[in-house]
């Protein structure tokens, strides 16, 4: 089938990057939040992407207008009624997720493939919010942030995914020019679930007392060639979206790996949430 208008649901870190890449690989994309002011400033993000690659030679003044016109910013779910697809990225939890592609599944075609980019949570879960008629074409497609930079996409697959939904999810994947790994709907998938417990470890020896923050994030960079140090990363992903995911493996999968760090709690529950809110295991700007 071919994908032509993306609705991508959620306009935060993950949300404006698949946005954006979508309309970089020449689709129809509406950026969908329950409040138009997120959805708005989500779009002010491409924008400056867009303007920093303009900045470097990367694009013209036509390539970003022709971009930019490709996006349009909403409240209004109803959009989803002329959707090939639609990307869901909206916060890690899965009652928002459920509610959210319940009524997804109202408006959108019966051929409308639904995609999320849960970092976490199972994909046969999420997909149970939705008729089963409608399972076979939903799909999880984990984006990595910066979205726009990251060059993979992890493809999950459901108990009810079908070959042909598989088969689209590549062919979307290859035009935006990214690759794809598979993984089962185990909990963390592949990524979180090798990367989670390098933060997690780094938080504990953080909270030991064994190196500074600078020193455990110059230990990762210098001693292992990583481009950001553990503690800087999940400052960067956020120690609320960590603190999820974390739990969810340590819920899914047991081990004292998942278990999250007594640091990451307090940080997470004094509002500390690394980048986006200026302060976490690093103060921003830094
Ligand atoms: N949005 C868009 N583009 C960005 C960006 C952003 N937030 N941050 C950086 N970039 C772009 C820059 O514009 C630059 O582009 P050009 O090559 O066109 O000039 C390029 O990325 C490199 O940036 P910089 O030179 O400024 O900085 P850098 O060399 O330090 O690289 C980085 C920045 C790419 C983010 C690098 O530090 C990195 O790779 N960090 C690790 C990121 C990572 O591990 N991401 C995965 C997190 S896990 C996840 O997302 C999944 C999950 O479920 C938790």
């Amino acid at each position: 089938m071919s994908i032509d208008h993306v609705l991508v649901a959620g306009a935060g870190l993950m949300g404006h990057g698949i946005a954006q890449v979508h309309a970089a690989a020449g689709k129809r994309v509406t950026l969908y939040e329950p409040e138009l002011a997120r959805a708005e400033a989500g779009m002010v993000r491409i924008l400056g992407n867009l303007d920093r690659s303009v900045a470097k030679g990367r694009l013209t003044d036509d390539a970003r207008a022709e971009i930019a016109r490709r996006i349009a910013a909403t409240d209004d779910l109803g959009a989803a009624a002329s959707a090939d697809l639609v990307v869901e990225a909206v916060f890690e939890d899965e009652a928002v997720k459920s509610a959210l592609w319940s009524a997804l599944d109202a408006i959108a075609p019966a051929s409308a493939i639904f995609a999320s980019n849960t970092s976490s949570i199972s994909i046969d879960r999420l997909a149970a919010a939705t008729s089963e008629a409608r399972r076979p074409q939903f799909v999880g497609m984990h984006f990595f942030s910066p979205v726009p930079v990251m060059p993979l996409v992890e493809l999950i697959r459901g108990a009810a995914t079908s070959d042909a939904t598989e088969a689209a999810i590549r062919a979307l994947a290859a035009q935006l020019g990214k690759q794809v790994i598979v993984s089962a709907d185990r909990p963390g998938f592949i990524v979180n679930r090798v990367l989670m417990p390098l933060l997690a470890e780094a938080m504990r020896a953080y909270e030991e007392g064994t190196g500074t923050a600078d020193d455990i994030d110059t230990g990762a960079k210098v001693g292992l060639n990583h481009p950001m140090g553990p503690l800087e990363l999940a400052d960067f992903i956020g120690l609320d979206v960590c603190l999820g995911i974390l739990k969810v493996l340590h819920e899914g999968l047991g081990g004292p790996q998942f278990e999250p760090p007594t640091v990451l709690v307090e940080l997470v529950g004094a509002g500390h949430l690394g980048q986006k809110t200026g302060r976490g295991f690093h103060t921003y700007p830094r």
